[in-house]
């Protein structure tokens, strides 16, 4: 029995359903065999099962150097080599921890952008801290990672010396290729490898993810008992309509072709704003290609009800939503009633806010169905390691089947090239020469 539900009550897809199971099985076959395009991007299929109890005490290990040397730990990596970590550290910490006095280092994100502001104000921060760095990249070659890189590097080794500064490095990259992993060799870092047979944004389990989750000090063994629950709950050996994973990728792909070309992920609690984040990666990556896909945007309620609830209460009637419902939140907090009522709010006296959270929850749905937008909601009992282990590994295992159901690869990303060229062409990159005329001239 997992613990991550889906309901599909609201989605309209009940008539469709039957006709598409053959299909959407058939995708999961293909993916469980290993027959499709992308079969050697298939590592993460049964990643949770294999994880070793000597793998989760080495990066445990790891992490606990990192925390007992620095309070402040500098995470670099871009898309994959990124979202994962810090969906699932946002959805874990404390939401004012920056506020209060905390038993463990901060971990903040680098590499992600290249903003000079964000990592002018990053190393002015990182001056008044005991600083240690994690650098992610699978390539060993993405530029914002390793422009971002080559700062913190020379800050840590200017303030510690070479020596120690490789005490405070990790990196996290590829057995054998590429410029970190050399780099990491030649300064003597502690490294762990990302599997060939994981691409990025499937790579949250490896110690792409499972390194920087653990030194936020977030239980990673719990975190994988989740993903390994949800490994069985979506084997193809579960049937169609007890399979969670094949149910959504089911319902998206109908309500796909019957015009709905946009998924909105939303979710009531703002933990999850990068799981939504880390989810539009996942899924835009693997699905956007071929002129195909459903494109995936997010909401966090009831925040944006307030800006684009408008849009999705009647606007194009394009919009599928899919909810991501927390049974119960970890703390309690109610309301009280009030001798004087000024604020009108005594009827809500005795009532938690979890409580009026799930009536905004419940009458939003009935809303936006009423008003066209299809809803699919995934349920899941509370936002801890283990359910947000088992959230992701689902939507994983749910892509893999629904990217083959569209009939694309999920597992390349074809398209991430372009800016790339133009960029390197631009900034006279050796090798981009001819490139660098031609778009010169086209830009005159
Ligand atoms: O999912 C992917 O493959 C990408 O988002 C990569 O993770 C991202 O481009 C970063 O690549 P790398 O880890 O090689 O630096």
């Amino acid at each position: 029995m997992s613990s991550i539900k889906i309901n599909i009550d609201n989605a309209g897809v009940g008539r469709e359903l039957g006709a598409i199971e053959g299909e959407v099985m058939q995708a999961m076959c293909t993916l469980h065999e290993g027959s499709g395009a992308g079969n050697d991007f298939l590592g993460w299929v049964h990643l949770p099962s294999s994880i070793s109890g000597t793998q989760l005490d080495e990066i445990r290990q790891t992490a606990d150097a990192l925390r007992a040397k620095a309070d402040l730990i500098i995470v670099i990596g871009i898309g994959g080599s990124y979202l994962g970590a810090k969906a699932v550290i946002e959805a874990m910490g404390d939401s004012f921890g920056y506020l209060r006095k905390q038993q463990g280092p901060t971990v903040v994100f680098a590499g992600q952008n290249l903003s000079e502001d964000y990592l002018y104000e990053l190393m002015q921060a990182a001056g008044e801290h005991e600083v240690a760095a994690i650098v992610i990249s699978k390539s060993g070659t993405t530029t914002e990672p390793a422009v971002a890189f080559r700062l913190v590097k020379e800050a840590i080794e200017k303030r510690y010396g070479k020596a120690e500064a490789a005490t405070r490095i990790v990196a996290v990259t590829d057995a054998a290729r590429g410029a970190l992993r050399k780099l990491a060799t030649q300064e003597g870092y502690k490294t762990f490898v990302i599997p060939d047979n994981v691409g990025g944004r499937f790579s949250v389990l490896t110690p792409v993810g499972l390194l920087p989750i653990a030194v936020a000090g977030i239980d990673i063994a719990a975190l994988v008992r989740g993903a390994q629950e949800m490994e069985a709950a979506t084997a193809p050996s579960v049937p169609f309509a007890e399979n969670p994973a094949a149910i959504y990728a089911a319902a998206r792909n109908i309500l796909y072709r019957k015009g709905f070309k946009t998924e909105i992920l939303a979710a009531y609690e703002p933990k999850l704003l990068f799981v939504a984040e880390w989810w539009k990666q996942l899924y835009g990556e693997s699905e956007g290609k071929e002129h195909k896909g459903i494109f995936p945007a997010s909401v966090t309620l009831t925040a944006d009800l307030h800006s684009m609830g408008q849009y999705i209460q009647q606007g194009e009637r394009t919009l599928m939503e899919t909810v991501i419902s927390v049974g119960a939140p970890q703390h309690t907090v109610q309301i009280d009633a009030d001798a004087e009522n000024l604020d009108g709010l005594n009827f809500l006296a005795g009532k938690r806010v979890s409580g009026v959270n799930r009536m905004a929850e419940l009458g939003t749905m009935l809303a936006h169905v009423d008003g066209g937008v299809p809803n699919i909601k995934i349920e899941i009992p509370a936002v801890t390691p283990h359910h947000i282990g088992a959230l992701l590994y689902f939507f994983e295992a749910a892509c893999g089947i629904s990217g083959y159901t569209l009939g694309v690869n999920p597992f390349d990303q074809p398209g991430v090239e372009a800016y790339k060229k133009n960029m390197f062409a631009l900034l006279d990159k050796p090798g981009y020469e001819a490139e660098g005329k031609a778009i010169r001239e086209r830009l005159k």
